[in-house]
C-alpha cells in the first residue's frame, strides 16, 4: 500500500496548490491513502468545514490538525461530527473532536485490505499538550492491539523541536508504519525508514507560498518581529509548493520505502 502524506496546507494559496498538484502526485506515486495536515487551511489559522471540504475534494482521505485546531470557532462542532478529521489525541478528552480515526484501504494492486489507524499527536515542548505524547501513543496503541481495530498505524507528530520529533521516531520504530513531523512548515532532510521499519521525518514542510515566512506574507511577519506590535497576518500567494512524503507500507504494517515530496505548484 502506498501512503501520501502532505504537510500543513496554508490558506487558499495552499488549498489551490494542493488541488493543482494532486493529479501529478497521483500519477507519480499511485497513493492508496492520502493524509493531509489542514491546521492552517482557513486563512492560515485553523480549519472550517469549507476548507476541510476543499482538502477532501483534492483527494484527502484523512485530515490531521495541530495547535491551531480550534482557531475557528465554527470548527468546534464540525470536529465533533467529522469522521476523518482529527485533532491532537493528547489534548484534553473534553475538547471538541478526537485524536484517532480508522480507515479501510483497498490497495490498487488488488492485495488484501488494510485497516489503517491515523493518530495525531502534539509535542510537549513549546506547545500546549494536555498529556505526554509518549504516554498517549502507548495508550492508543495498546487499545488498538486489544480491539484489533487496525493493522497499520500512521502518526502525525505535530511538534516544535526536532529533538522531540526524532525521539518519537525512535520510540515508535517497529511499532507503527510512519511518524511524520508537521508544524514547523520547513522540510527537514532526515526522511528515511528506521531500522525496525518505521518511516520517519522530523518535518515534511508545508503546502503554501514559499515567498513568505512559513506561509505568512513576509513583510507582515518581519514587521511583527521588528516591532513586537500586533500585526494582522495574511497568507502569502507566490511560489506555492506542496511538501510531503510518499511511503510504501507492507502487509505487516511497516514501511518499505520513503520518498520526500517537494513539488512546485506551477
Ligand atoms: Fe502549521
Ligand atoms: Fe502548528
Amino acid at each position: 500500500m502506498k501512503l501520501l502524506f502532505i504537510g500543513d496546507v496554508v490558506g487558499s494559496p495552499g488549498r489551490g496548490g494542493l488541488a493543482a498538484v494532486m493529479p501529478r502526485l497521483r500519477e507519480e506515486h499511485a497513493p492508496d491513502l492520502i493524509v493531509v495536515n489542514g491546521e492552517n487551511s482557513a486563512g492560515g489559522l485553523g480549519i472550517t468545514e469549507k476548507t476541510a471540504k476543499d482538502i477532501f475534494a483534492a483527494g484527502a482521505d484523512v485530515i490531521t490538525l495541530g495547535n491551531h485546531s480550534y482557531r475557528q470557532r465554527e470548527s468546534w462542532d464540525f470536529l465533533d461530527r467529522a469522521e476523518n478529521v482529527i485533532r491532537p489525541a493528547n489534548y484534553r478528552h473534553a475538547n471538541p473532536g478526537k485524536g484517532l480515526c480508522v480507515v479501510r484501504v483497498n490497495p490498487a494492486d488488488g492485495g488484501p485490505a488494510y485497516q489503517v489507524a491515523v493518530i495525531n499527536l502534539i509535542g510537549k515542548i513549546g506547545l500546549d499538550a494536555a498529556r505526554s505524547p509518549f504516554d498517549e501513543v502507548d495508550r492508543l496503541l495498546a487499545d488498538l492491539e486489544k480491539s484489533g481495530a487496525a493493522d497499520t498505524v500512521i502518526v502525525d507528530f505535530h511538534a516544535e523541536v526536532t529533538s522531540e520529533k526524532v525521539a518519537m521516531g525512535w520510540y515508535l520504530d517497529g511499532r507503527v508504519a510512519a511518524v511524520l513531523g508537521t508544524h514547523t512548515h520547513v522540510p527537514t532532510a532526515d526522511g528515511r525508514v528506521l531500522p525496525q521499519g518505521t518511516a520517519f521525518i522530523s518535518d515534511v514542510g508545508m503546502t503554501g507560498a514559499r515567498d513568505s515566512v512559513l506561509g505568512v506574507k513576509k513583510e507582515q511577519a518581519i514587521e511583527k518581529m521588528r516591532t513586537d506590535m500586533p500585526v494582522r497576518f495574511e497568507s502569502a500567494t507566490d511560489d506555492v509548493w506542496v511538501m510531503g512524503a510518499a511511503i510504501g507500507i507492507d502487509e505487516k504494517g511497516l514501511a518499505t520505502d520513503f520518498t520526500q515530496i517537494l513539488e512546485p505548484a506551477s
